[in-house]
């Protein structure tokens, strides 16, 4: 199924019109147009960044980052819920993001030894991070025991046995949580739902009871409670309610059998809005914690990504050409392709564009298709949207692209990485240098039985 708005194909019959510039930098207060320094993020003009690092670049603002974490946190203590926040580092995983959402007290969920060397790497204490995931190496496991991680969210009978041997051998005591499969439908894009029988995640809720009183046997366990995480860019409270209401008869049922539940890991999931969608704010989350599992005596932990990184970030781009069509609207052909934001291609995500320029943004309206350079036809960010005339050497900004836009970046067609820039206050830094073309190939080598000693170096060809 395909019902979040955010998620689906932006040429949907029948559609609301797609919010105009005044309504998008209505909602979005961070951002404004002046008149004659353009689009600013802040107070930093974009244009300035995009003059000094050229384009495609990302910009994150870290003022925002800082806003939503104190909302979210304060939604929780208002709501008297002694919750931790461990913010989902793939929706984001740069350092400085990971430096300032750390400098506010938020613990970490990773779901690789990647992600957990990044956390760690940016000052996140050990004990502050939740090991998640479907599937985690004997290598990662090892890791997090000998890093001192404060919780593994376990997914299967396989990975409890594997874990309290491996946890043993090394003299350890793992704090586990079991994560739940509630077998709830949560409402979000097909490929981001992760709560249903059918989904890879979890352990069927049917198992939980014989499972954790088989994990609470093993040495190198302790069971601790449970978790559960049904999807993402949610944005209705009653899927996070039904998936508690299954996890609070849970845990009466392993008490009643003499189990201990001292913590519940209400996962990730919030919902923000891209064009016209409500998202779900973090009081309704509280809201929803405290209604189902509130009574339960058990200290709670959360699992935020998108919520918190999503509008803090931007992507800057350059038109490249405008291909007038025979038939329809024109293509606006960017520098930045699907390659640098999978989003659109891989979920028919709708993400609001701006331009840069104040005198261009005020031009009249009229449909255009905004693809990248990218040689499939799913290279597309945008179709038939109402936009302004933009020419060659145009710049846009692609809005809300701070969760799972540069993390889920890639090199195909040999493009390589974007430059990224934090805005802090007034100031901004460069905090991802472009990736030189060379880095593309620098780890590849080619069989000495292929190797020609005729070759010139590539730069000398270039004179
Ligand atoms: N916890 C777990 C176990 C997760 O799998 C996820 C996200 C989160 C927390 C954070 O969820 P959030 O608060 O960000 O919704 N690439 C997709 C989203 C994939 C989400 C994967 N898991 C997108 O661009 O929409």
């Amino acid at each position: 199924m395909q019902s979040a708005a955010s998620l689906a194909p932006t040429d949907r019959a029948n559609q609301q019109p797609d919010p105009a510039t005044g309504d998008m930098l209505a909602t979005r207060p961070h951002l404004s147009m002046h008149a004659v320094s353009g689009l600013l993020l802040g107070d930093v003009p974009l244009n300035a960044i995009a003059d000094t690092l050229g384009t495609p670049c990302w910009v994150t603002g870290a003022d925002i980052l800082r806003s939503r974490y104190r909302e979210l946190t304060g939604a929780m203590a208002e709501a008297g819920l002694p919750v931790s926040v461990h913010y989902a580092v793939k929706a984001n995983d740069h350092l400085a993001v990971l430096r300032v959402l750390g400098a506010e007290g938020a613990g970490a969920d990773v779901v690789s030894g990647g992600e957990l060397r990044r956390a760690v790497q940016a000052g996140i204490a050990p004990e502050a991070i939740v090991f998640s995931g479907v599937g985690k190496s004997e290598d990662e496991l090892r890791l997090a025991l000998a890093l001192g991680v404060g919780q593994i969210n376990v997914e299967s009978a396989e990975e409890i046995v594997r874990l309290s041997s491996i946890a043993a051998g090394m003299d350890r005591i793992a704090h586990i949580a079991l994560r739940v499969n509630p077998d709830i439908e949560a409402g979000a894009h097909d490929k981001i739902s992760t709560g249903r029988l059918g989904d890879k995640f979890g352990i069927d809720h049917r198992d939980i009871l014989a499972l954790y009183a088989q994990a609470a046997g093993l040495p190198g366990l302790r069971p601790v409670g449970l978790a559960v995480h049904i999807g993402s860019q949610i944005d209705r409270a009653a899927p996070f309610r039904a998936a508690y209401r299954r996890l609070a008869s849970l845990v009466d049922a392993l008490r009643a059998a003499g189990g201990q539940v001292g913590t519940i890991d209400c996962g990730g999931g919030l919902g923000v809005r891209y064009r016209d969608e409500n998202g779900l704010s973090p009081r309704a989350l509280a809201g929803a914690i405290r209604a189902e599992l509130g009574d339960l005596g058990v200290r709670f932990a959360i699992e935020p990504g998108r919520w918190l990184v999503a509008p803090a970030g931007l992507l800057l781009a350059s038109v490249l050409t405008v291909k007038r069509q025979r038939d329809g609207a024109p293509f606006v052909v960017l520098d930045a392709a699907m390659n640098d934001l999978l989003r659109p291609s891989l979920y028919g995500a709708w993400h609001g564009i701006l331009p840069l320029s104040a005198a261009v943004a005020a031009g009249p309206l009229s449909p255009a298709h905004v693809v990248g350079p990218v040689c499939e036809t799913g290279d597309s960010f945008a179709r038939d949207r109402m936009l302004p005339e933009l020419r060659p050497g145009d710049r846009v900004a692609i809005l809300d692209t701070g969760a799972y836009g540069a993390v889920m970046s890639s090199t195909y067609n040999a493009r390589p990485l974007a430059a990224q820039a934090l805005i802090d206050g007034g100031r901004w830094a460069c905090i991802r240098a472009r990736q030189p073309v060379e880095a593309l190939w620098r780890d590849e080598t080619v069989p000495d039985w292929l190797q020609r000693a005729d070759l010139p170096p590539l730069q000398d060809r270039l004179r």
